[in-house]
């Protein structure tokens, strides 16, 4: 078996002046959600979707924040983001086109699904369109396996998919229609 490996000791990590882990969302972790936990530790996925949440993506220098603010080391950090696919280390799009992948939607044509976006934004699975309007992502079970295959475009679960409609879900949403 080969071993992928990379230099992240060595990784720049870019920085802004801003924080984004801002004093609003400690102040929150610190009243709301720290006083659940035992540990620490357990704040760690609430402030990760806080800052997927606010941002679309979780960046390097937010998750030395987080590490910081929860005392926790930045590998716990950075293993739990890469694990999770809620969220993104990288900027995503306005509009992510999230295909479920998961066995009930398999059975019933999630692959032709996702094609069908590929072939209409011109991008691969884990790609972001040139424009920075679209991200397609594949992801497990949404939980909506009796009207599979489905997909979501940000919040808007789209159930029943065929090729044709994803393509039209997603002119809908070039035109600015359909509520998304
Ligand atoms: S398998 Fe796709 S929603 Fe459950």
């Amino acid at each position: 078996m080969a071993w992928i490996t990379k230099n992240s000791a060595s990784q720049k990590v870019e920085r802004r002046d801003q924080p984004y882990l801002t004093a609003a969302m400690k102040d929150d972790l610190t009243k709301r959600v720290l006083p659940r936990y035992e540990k620490s530790l357990g704040a760690l996925l609430p402030a990760l979707h806080m800052i997927q949440h606010e941002y679309g993506w979780v960046p390097h220098q937010a998750m030395l924040e987080v590490a910081a603010f929860l005392k926790i080391a930045p590998s716990d950090v950075i293993d739990t983001a890469s694990f999770y696919e809620e969220y993104s280390l990288r900027p995503r799009g306005k509009y992510v086109v999230q295909v479920c992948r998961s066995i009930a939607c398999e059975f019933c044509g999630h692959e032709k699904v996702t094609q069908a976006v590929k072939d209409a934004l011109g991008i691969d699975v884990g790609e972001t369109t040139d424009d920075g309007m679209f991200t397609l992502v594949e992801l497990e079970c949404l939980g909506s396996c009796d009207t599979a295959p489905v997909a979501l475009v940000n919040e808007h679960l789209h159930e029943r998919l065929t090729p044709e409609r994803m393509v039209a879900v997603l002119a809908e949403v070039k035109a600015g229609k359909g509520g998304h």
